[in-house]
């Protein structure tokens, strides 16, 4: 019998976001054993966890969210009360050049976890949870005005973005057929330490700081709202305790910039965390082809959360950014380790 108060599995626990919300649950919950299910895929990275590795109530599992006969196995074993489902191909780039492998994961991988989690709660669903974690691009564009809010109608437009919607939709049919206890989030861009450098951020610090082309898709002028990721972290914390069953939140940083003066605020951060000439950085932005399909402009209405639960983000981001920038700089061996290898053959893939 586990002397734990809560068994949660986490899945994708080893990359970007997954790692910040374990952290978070690892160290603030003693009392709860958290299971990290991973299959550990080029975005997960085990060095991410490298500080709470050896926490007792800490447990990896390396595992596809796929294997049904695994995932059943974890639930039997350790009695889950919880899911907190992070786990899924993220890249927009990668969704438009291999679709499949995000039908596979997002969506197959979902609806099995789903399976498993009424084959073991359905008997009894109280104090029992599966919360989803997803993104507000299942929205869709927006114009110049307006923001997402909860009731926004599902627009997705990429491949990404149909996956993440269809799982979404999956996870509300086992709440209103089964009675599955659900929950689900909606978050805006994250950024932060771990992430992998395919995304605007760490991709084009690591790029400036090897002196590499900055590629600015189309004119520049997209627009997306920036949080920082732990303090995504603290919202699904807040959620997972205090959001109600078959509710969906928006999250988001209340933080809107268009990618080019995003880029150019970060060259500036570059130039002088490295010594160099201010403006020099800058020189290194090349405009290149388009996005296929690239939304114009996300924007979240997090109103929602922050009045019933009481959360809002702690961090400006402008003093975000320049963290980030240090996390980056700070952890040259991460970064060179993850660059390596088949990273170079996706670079040459994606940008020539
Ligand atoms: P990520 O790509 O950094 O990490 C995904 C993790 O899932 C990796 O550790 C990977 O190994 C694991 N994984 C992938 N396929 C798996 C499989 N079949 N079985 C088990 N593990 C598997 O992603 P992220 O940016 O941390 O995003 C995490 C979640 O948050 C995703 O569901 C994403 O849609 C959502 N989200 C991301 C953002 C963002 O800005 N990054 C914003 C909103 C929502
Ligand atoms: O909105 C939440 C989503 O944010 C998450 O669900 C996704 O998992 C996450 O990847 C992110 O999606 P984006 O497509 O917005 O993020 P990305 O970092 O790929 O791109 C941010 C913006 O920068 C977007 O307008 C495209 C642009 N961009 C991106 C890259 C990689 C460039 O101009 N050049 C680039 O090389």
């Amino acid at each position: 019998m586990s002397n734990f108060k809560k068994n949660i599995l986490i899945t994708g626990g080893a990359g970007f976001i997954g790692s910040h919300v374990i952290r978070l649950f690892v160290k603030k919950y003693p009392d709860y054993r958290i299971h990290n299910l991973d299959s550990l895929t080029y975005a997960g990275n085990l060095e991410n966890l490298k500080d709470i590795e050896e926490a007792e109530n800490y447990h990896f599992i390396k595992g596809d969210i796929k294997d049904a006969e695994l995932i059943d196995q974890i639930f039997m074993e350790h009695k889950l009360d919880a899911v907190i489902h992070l786990a899924a191909e993220s890249h927009v780039d990668r969704s438009i050049t291999n679709p499949m492998e995000f039908i596979y994961t997002n969506i197959v991988g979902t609806v099995t976890l789903l399976n498993v989690a009424k084959k073991y709660w359905s008997d009894n669903w109280d104090d029992k949870l599966f919360y989803h974690v997803s993104t507000d691009e299942v929205y869709g564009s927006l114009g110049d005005e307006g923001l997402f809010t909860e009731s926004t109608p599902y627009d997705p437009q990429s491949p990404y973005s149909a996956s993440k919607a269809s799982s979404d939709h999956f996870v509300r049919a086992y709440d209103n057929t089964y009675g599955m206890p659900v929950v689900i989030s909606n978050c805006s861009n994250n950024y932060g330490g771990n992430q992998f450098p395919e995304k605007l951020i760490p991709l084009f610090i690591n790029n400036i700081k090897n002196n590499k082309e900055l590629p600015v898709y189309g004119d520049g002028k997209y627009t997306r709202d920036w949080l920082w990721v732990v303090d995504h972290a603290r919202a699904i914390d807040v959620i997972f305790h205090k959001g109600v069953q078959g509710e969906t939140y928006n999250i988001g940083g209340f933080n809107e910039w268009q990618n080019i003066d995003l880029i150019l605020l970060l060259c500036k951060i570059m130039d002088n965390r490295l010594g160099r000439t201010e403006g020099s950085s800058e020189k290194l932005i090349k405009y290149v082809t388009d996005r296929p399909g690239h939304d114009r402009r996300y924007a979240i209405d997090a109103e929602k959360i922050k009045r019933e639960l009481g959360w809002e983000p702690s961090v400006q981001f402008e003093e975000g950014l320049e963290k980030t920038v240090d996390w980056y700089l700070e952890n040259e061996a991460w970064l060179n380790n993850v660059t390596s290898g088949s990273y170079q053959n996706y670079y040459k893939q994606q940008y020539g």
